[in-house]
Parts: structure tokens; sequence; C-alpha cells
């Protein structure tokens, strides 16, 4: 059966744009318009919609959502507006919206709303998760892409990936993925877009129907078409699509991996154990984001390739570096890259080794479950 659907528009022009629009999609129906969201709610007893599209350019309107859920109980809220803004959006989540799109929406559009945003709606509680690493191979790429893996896994919502190695992004090839746009379309198109058009710049991961990846640069030389307040404004509005937000970054402090920082929630500094120095720069690293009166609770550290991966070996790096170690990975480098060639991860091949396990235990740390060192 079709979608029964309830427009408030006040716009007369657009009105009639819309409505044309929504007749006009297979599998949905026009059950009533209105201009005035007042008169829209007089006349809940009347119709059953499965979708209310609330103009939400009207002052007044983002007050009255509680009021079109508690009269539309059976109905997915969707709030339309000339223009996506991130404040509005945690306004209209809080109210009980479940999607946005902008106006004027095509029937794709409309269609892929009810797509994205019917089952879980606008993810709430969106957390952004920053990969810094104070120099380059760290095995940062290797921990998100499986993170993303194991995080998706076992919260069955979708986890995005956002490859902001502006230069030499790589995440494109660790997932075997050919993208038709990057981080450069996204960002240089972010004013235009909503949720559900930014979604379309993420390519799904085949293997993993929960991860989407926005890839980075095809070319290092468009790495400074990417301006850093689109860039900005284009995570705040991912965050309404993905449950978790991955961002991988350049190695060393620059204008993207500082923005990235200072706008996640958490920053995770990376770095391989090899020349012995690795220590000495997640310090000096560290005495920078020492300037946050927060930087306990928002950064956090994790070392890779680390022989024996012990607690006693995490322990004696703690103790070199004075601060706590969120997880230590084995050194498993065939296991590695054998997954990375094949376009698939490492925790999705072989998910009983000693790095599938640490990774997994970081992400039940990730989703908040109180686990003790050293249980899976
Ligand atoms: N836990 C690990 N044990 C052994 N080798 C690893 C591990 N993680 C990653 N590697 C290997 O180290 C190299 C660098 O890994 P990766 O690309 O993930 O690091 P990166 O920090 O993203 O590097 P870049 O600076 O190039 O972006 C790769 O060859 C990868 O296969
Ligand atoms: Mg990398």
């Amino acid at each position: 059966m079709d979608y029964q659907v309830i427009l408030i528009e006040n716009d007369r022009l657009t009105l009639e744009r819309l409505s044309g629009v929504i007749s006009s999609t297979p599998g949905f129906t026009l059950a009533a318009r209105y201009q005035h969201a007042g008169d829209a709610l007089g006349q809940s007893a009347m119709f059953k919609p499965n979708i209310v599209l609330l103009d939400i350019d009207v002052k007044g309107n983002l007050a009255l959502i509680p009021e079109f859920i508690a009269s539309f109980p059976s109905a997915v809220l969707i709030c339309a507006s000339s223009h996506w803004d991130a404040a509005d959006a945690e306004q209209m989540v809080q109210a009980g919206a479940k999607g946005f799109l902008v106006k004027p929406f095509s029937g794709e559009e409309l269609t892929q709303a009810v797509q994205i945003f019917g089952k879980n709606g606008m993810a709430r509680g969106s957390e952004v998760m920053a990969f810094f690493s104070p120099k380059g191979k760290s095995g940062k790429t290797t921990l998100i892409a499986n993170l993303a893996m194991s995080l998706a896994a076992k919260i069955g919502e979708p986890v995005g990936i956002i490859d902001a190695d502006l230069q030499f992004g790589d995440m494109a090839v660790f997932f075997n993925l050919e993208p038709k746009s990057t981080i450069v379309e996204a960002t240089r198109d972010v004013k235009f877009l909503s949720p559900v058009t930014l979604n379309s710049y993420f390519v799904p991961v085949p293997e993993a129907e929960n991860i989407r990846v926005l890839c980075g640069t095809k070319m290092p030389e468009l790495a400074e078409m990417v301006e850093i307040a689109p860039f900005e404004d284009m995570v705040r509005m991912a965050q309404s699509l993905f449950r978790y937000v991955l961002i991988d970054l350049p190695p060393g402090f620059n204008p993207i991996s500082v923005a990235a920082s200072e706008l996640a929630n958490t920053t995770y500094m990376v770095a391989m154990v090899g020349g012995g120095y690795e220590v000495l720069h997640m310090k000096r690293a560290l005495e920078i984001f020492k300037a946050w009166p927060d930087y306990e609770s928002r950064v956090k550290t994790i070392f890779t390739r680390v022989s024996p991966c012990t607690d006693e070996e995490r322990k004696i790096l703690e103790k070199e570096l004075e601060y706590p170690i969120s997880a230590i990975l084995p050194n498993e480098y065939l296991l590695v890259s054998a997954a990375a060639n094949s376009g698939r991860m490492a925790v999705d091949i072989q998910p009983d080794t000693p790095l599938s396990k640490q990774i997994s235990r970081l992400s039940k740390d990730i989703m908040g479950h109180r686990i003790q060192w050293g249980e899976q």
C-alpha cells in the first residue's frame, strides 16, 4: 500500500510543486495538504497518515512538532526547510522528528528519506571519533576500517567513515571501493545538501551493509579544495545519518586534523610501536591537546603492533607515556594486509585472532560497556 502523506507548506507555489512531486512518486499518495500547521492539526481525526511533512521555515512550526506527534502517532514526521541547519536539526530530533528534507525535493529524495529515516529515524546522540597520529604509518587506517566493521556488526545501525587524510587517503583501497563522489564534492556541495542527499556521497561497503565511506581525494593536489568550514558542516550533517562517524586524518597537526579533533567527541591518538620514538612523539602531541580543559575525557591513546600484546606491555607503555592507554593492537601484519588486499577486514575474516579480539573489546568500550582489561 502507498504511504499516505500529509503535506504542510506555507508557500503557495512550493505547496503546488511538492504536491505534484508526492503524487507522482510511486508508493506515495498525497492524503491532504495545508498551508497552515494549525489547520492540519485540527484535521487529525480525518486521516491516518504514515508520513507528515512539516514546513519548518515558518516561525513557530518547530515548536509544534510534539503536538504533531501526539496528533498523528502512527506517522513518521519529516521536517522540510529551504536549507539545513545543524542547530535546528538538533531541536528537531529532540522534539521527535524522524527525518529532514531540503525543499524543493525530488521524488527520489522523498523515497530515500523514508528508506534512510524510516527505521531508526535520524541518528540520535551520534558520536564523532577523530583518529589522529603524530606521524604516518601508525596503523590508523587499518584500525578505523576494522573498528567500523566491528561497531556496525554489534550495533546494527549505520556507521560512517570519512577519509579526511586529504592528500593520500586510502580508505577506498582498503574497502575496494570505486567512488563517484569524494570528500571534495561533498564539502563543495554541502551548502545545498541535506542528510539524504549527503548520504549518496558516501559509498556503501558491499560486504557490510551498515557501513558507508566518504572517500578521500583522487589526487593529492585536490586536497586544497577541501575547505575547513564546509568540512565541519558536512561532519555535523553526517551525524544525522550515522550512529558513529569515524574520521581518518593526515598525520600531524594541520588545519584539517585540528578541525576534526575540535569537532569530535573523542580524539584517538594512534601510534605504531617501531623505532622507539613513538611514545615520545605521542607525549609531545598530548602536550598540545592538553590545551583543552577536558582533554582527559576527550583524548584517548592507542598503540598498534604491540609485541607481546599483553597487559604488562600496556602498563610499561602507559608508565612511559604517563597517560592511560585505551587499546593496544598486536603485530598482525600478514592478517591485516591479506584482509585489506581482498577488500575485506581482518575482524570479518578471522574474528578469533588476537587483533580481532582487541578491536572487538575497543568497540564494546566505545558502546559504553564497562569491561575489565583482559575480558573480550
Ligand atoms: N596491527 C598491525 N600489525 C602489523 N602491521 C600493521 C598493523 N596495522 C597496520 N599494519 C601495517 O602497517 C602499515 C600502515 O598501516 P595503515 O595504513 O593502517 O597506517 P596509517 O597510519 O593509516 O598509515 P598512513 O600514514 O599511510 O595513512 C600497513 O602496511 C599495514 O598493513
Ligand atoms: Mg592511513
